[in-house]
């Protein structure tokens, strides 16, 4: 076959094969055998290797392709990825659809229709398409950037590589559009993957969702093709040239581009229509084949949503009405003391597995002490299991045994006197029991090792739970910067790891030893620094050294810092083996520091129109997140400081306001309303 009769029949073939794609995989309803079309697919193949010039990124045939990769690019995404109001409750839905309707009451509309869809439980993803061609993939992350992970999202067969060319009188294929949509796993799949794991002597996924990231994550494009995933797309988060005013009208749009969109999608303008509808997707959730974890209100209108805004996190005209918890019955087998990084041992209650949900559960938290006092939960026990999303599963109550003899009952159960992991006598903390060898237990240094290369802290992959215990058993890792000696050499001998897995848990090691600050200080653990803090943190004080040398009065200027969080902070780095240990860290490590947000005592915020005042936010804002109002004040050279004092400028008071606006008003400091702080902020040349 000549090289021009070769171009037009493969251009034929794989117009054909997406077609049969896209009826087989995203509409299920195939019109061709499975032998017809491997026959397409073949011969498609075979012309492809005769013609390799020919070949094309968004042919049918290069759905897997590439080389494994060693980390995955950072991908800015087209419009920031926000994430949901939800709640079970439904007064919050009530309350959502009463704060709605005024809303637009007041912008002077009084219609409200909402489209209504299923919750997918998976993972947010961006879809990148450039003249209809799939340009990048890339993770949610932290709703502005994530991680590109266009390979894998290729290998979705029900993900277009080419948007489908839409019939006359349907909306053209754009120049560009962002696509968001959810990645699943079908419960099925999950099922049969989770089996060959065990098989393999591997530890199951917890649910179909973690099953869904962990196949999304995978650096080879071949794994995650083994893993089949689905994705639902449900949104446009920016685009050229296309022209819709509704949010039915994008469901429309994205299918007739040839995406998958839920056909469980229905409009309504009552609060009773998101009831019903809440009822009977609730009913059918067991038989989708996919899990869902309630559903989605969204107001249809979209120059109406803009009315209506946002908050920084959740977009006010949108609601995610979740399903309750699940439950289940099970029996319990032991309870057993488990040693956690912060020494605190909590009592698992090990069960008969029983599946709830769609995932088989076997331990479930029993909190402290005093909860299986209360709950008077023993060995042999019927109890009543709860899972709720990707929380671990909790015994809720014991189930009453009439017909069996209180005396046939175990005796209730007890914490040991010394910890399962180093035999060091426990001590009680109010109902907490915990272990005082802080740095030399092993379970507690093999917690910390996981805590310190999860993923909001250094994200080491490779290094997790079983991991980290086998290193501390072995006596390779006494303290957390070992972890930046180990040689691969030194793995490929343990159990579970081969040459590659090694080397592949070394170059993550390395490639993790330039953390930035906000992450490296979340990994350390310090007593009541969670992620937002850390960032908080970070963010004040710029640099390592700057925190560490704070003081309590310094570290309460953070805000969301209060005196308990900075004796904390202080007792942790005031602590000799902490201090050790963090200097030997740091010669492994080269932090990224950034400077803070506003260099208080620098030059150049000494221009600032607001340098040097002092601002205390208090109670909810409406139009501005307190994160943004705080950085509206950092950018004019203010601090934005956690408690009332007489050097403070102005306390500027939301909604439900506490004690510090009582504060201010005994100490005479200015009080503004949210209007009159935007004011200040417009006055002073920031345009909002
Ligand atoms: S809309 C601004 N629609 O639920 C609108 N989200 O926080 C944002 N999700 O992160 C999302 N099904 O991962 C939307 N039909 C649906 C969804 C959905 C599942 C997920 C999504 C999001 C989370 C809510």
């Amino acid at each position: 076959m000549d090289r021009k009769t070769a171009q037009e029949r493969i251009a034929r073939l794989r117009s054909d094969i997406r077609h049969h794609d896209y009826l087989y995989y995203v509409k299920d309803q195939p019109t061709v055998s499975d032998a017809a079309y491997d026959k397409l697919y073949r011969e498609l193949v075979k012309l492809e290797e005769q013609f390799p010039d020919l070949v094309s990124a968004d042919s049918p045939t290069q759905r897997v392709a590439g080389q494994p990769l060693t980390s995955f690019p950072t991908i800015e995404h087209a419009a920031p990825m926000l994430s949901l109001d939800s709640d079970q409750d439904e007064a919050t839905l009530r309350r959502f659809d009463e704060r709605l309707r005024k809303g637009l009451a007041a912008a002077g509309t009084s219609d409200v229709e909402y489209v209504l869809e299923p919750k997918l439980d998976g993972l947010s993803v961006e879809l990148v398409y450039r003249d209809g061609v799939l340009q990048h993939a890339a993770t949610r992350g932290d709703g502005r950037r994530g991680e590109g992970i266009t390979a894998n999202v290729r290998t979705i067969l029900s993900v277009p590589l080419r948007l489908r060319e839409p019939a006359a009188g349907e909306r053209p294929v754009p120049p560009f559009v962002a696509v968001r949509g959810e990645v699943i796993m079908h419960t099925e799949v999950f099922d049969q993957l989770n089996e060959r794991l065990i098989a393999e002597g591997n530890e199951p996924f917890a649910n179909p969702r973690n099953a869904a990231a962990g196949a999304v994550r995978q650096l080879d494009p071949q794994m995650t093709a083994a893993r089949p995933l689905d994705l639902y797309a449900y949104d446009i988060l920016a685009s050229e040239g296309v022209e819709v005013a509704t949010q039915w009208e994008v469901l429309e749009a994205l299918r007739g581009w040839g995406l998958r969109v839920s056909d469980l999608v229905e409009r309504t303008e009552t609060l009773d229509g998101i009831l019903a509808y809440h009822k009977g997707i609730e009913e059918k959730r067991d038989d989708l084949g996919f899990e869902i974890d309630g559903i989605v209100i969204k107001l249809n209108d979209l120059a109406a949503r803009e009315t209506l805004g946002w908050t920084s996190r959740h977009p006010r005209w949108a609601f995610a009405f979740k399903f309750p918890p699940r439950k289940e019955i099970t029996r319990i087998l032991s309870i057993l003391p488990s040693v956690g990084r912060t020494g605190v041992v909590t009592p698992v209650a090990i069960m008969l597995p029983v599946e709830i949900g769609g995932v088989t559960v076997a331990r479930a938290t029993l909190h402290n002490r005093e909860e299986v006092a209360r709950k008077d939960v023993r060995e042999g026990d019927r109890v009543r299991v709860q899972r709720a999303g990707d929380v671990i599963p909790q015994v809720i109550e014991r189930i009453e045994e009439p017909e069996r003899a209180p005396e046939d009952r175990a005796p209730a159960w007890t914490m040991p006197a010394v910890c399962p992991s180093c035999s060091t006598p426990l001590v009680e903390r109010g109902p907490f029991t915990v272990c005082p060898n802080s740095f030399e237990c092993p379970a507690q240094l093999a917690g910390r090792i996981v805590h310190f290369a999860s993923r909001n802290a250094l994200d080491i992959e490779g290094l997790g739970d079983e991991t980290a215990k086998m290193f501390v058993a072995q006596g390779l890792v006494h303290q957390l910067p070992e972890l930046f000696d180990l040689k691969a050499e030194q793995l490929v001998h343990l159990e579970g790891f081969a040459e590659k897995s090694a080397n592949n848990l070394i170059a993550a090691l390395a490639k993790a030893s330039h953390p930035e600050l906000q992450r490296f200080l979340y990994g350390l653990g310090i007593p009541e620094v969670g992620v937002s803090v850390a960032r908080d943190l970070a963010r004040h004080f710029g640099t390592f050294a700057a925190l560490r040398g704070a003081d309590e009065a310094g570290l309460q200027e953070v805000p969301g810092v209060g005196p308990r969080m900075a004796e904390q902070i202080t007792a942790f780095f005031r602590e000799p083996k902490n201090a050790e240990v963090l200097d030997a860290l740091l010669t492994k490590l080269q932090l990224v520091e950034t400077a803070p947000a506003v260099p208080s005592d620098s030059p150049a915020a000494a221009v600032l129109p607001l340098a040097g005042k002092k601002i205390v936010f208090t109670g909810g804002l409406t139009r501005l997140s307190r994160r943004e109002a705080q950085e509206l004040a950092e950018r004019l050279g203010a601090r934005a400081t956690g408690s009332v004092s007489k050097s403070t400028d102005w306390v500027v008071v939301g909604e439900d306001a506490g004690s510090k606006a009582d504060d201010a008003r005994k100490l005479g400091v200015a009080i503004l309303d949210e209007d009159g702080y935007l004011a200040l902020v417009r006055e002073h040349g920031v345009e909002i």
